[in-house]
């Protein structure tokens, strides 16, 4: 293993997480040890996704694992990922997000989707997602254009959740 690092996670309320980000370019030593860091920051919260805006790296790329905890680990780094086709079936899933602890809330998406990424080794892949990991693939995937799942939520619900994870925030600054 190369070394890894747990990074911080950034909590909502944050400009970062409502920025879109830039493609990555070359798939290089950095964007490695980027994803392996974002892969040891995401098992060690733990998650099952975590995209870089998450920790600050205003990049398209995400990681997800939504293997059973009893099974195999099934590690993924999807870079500069889009959304080539999803199904006109729609799935409804309680998702939550790293960035906004302990808040669940039902979201409803594409029940499956099949994405165009570049891998760690920067080859291209068109794989599909359903279950679980089509709705962490989606969820990581609005990350990198800024946006949250509350923003699905009614603005009412969203108003209250932000006022929550401010209340988090300062909480944890004074320690
Ligand atoms: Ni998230």
């Amino acid at each position: 293993m190369r070394g890894m690092s747990i990074r911080p996670i950034l909590i909502h309320p944050d400009p970062r997480l409502k920025k879109v980000c830039e493609p990555v370019g070359d798939v290089n030593a950095s964007i490695r040890k980027l994803a392996d860091d974002m892969l040891e920051t995401m098992y060690d919260a733990p998650g099952v996704g975590l995209a870089g805006p998450q920790v600050g790296v205003m990049k398209r790329i995400f990681v997800i694992d939504c293997a059973d905890k009893e099974s195999t680990p099934d590690p993924m780094v999807l870079i500069n990922p889009e959304i080539t086709w999803k199904s006109e079936d729609l799935h409804t899933y309680e998702e939550g997000c790293l960035s906004i602890p302990e808040v669940y809330a039902e979201v409803t998406r594409p029940e499956m989707v099949r994405m165009s990424y570049l891998d760690i080794d920067g080859k291209r892949h068109e794989d599909e997602f359903d279950a679980l990991y089509a709705t962490a693939a989606q969820h990581e995937l609005d990350h990198l254009n800024g946006t949250l799942f509350i923003d699905y939520l009614s603005k009412i619900k969203r108003t209250m959740i932000t006022n929550k994870m401010k209340k988090l925030k300062k909480e944890r600054a004074r320690g």
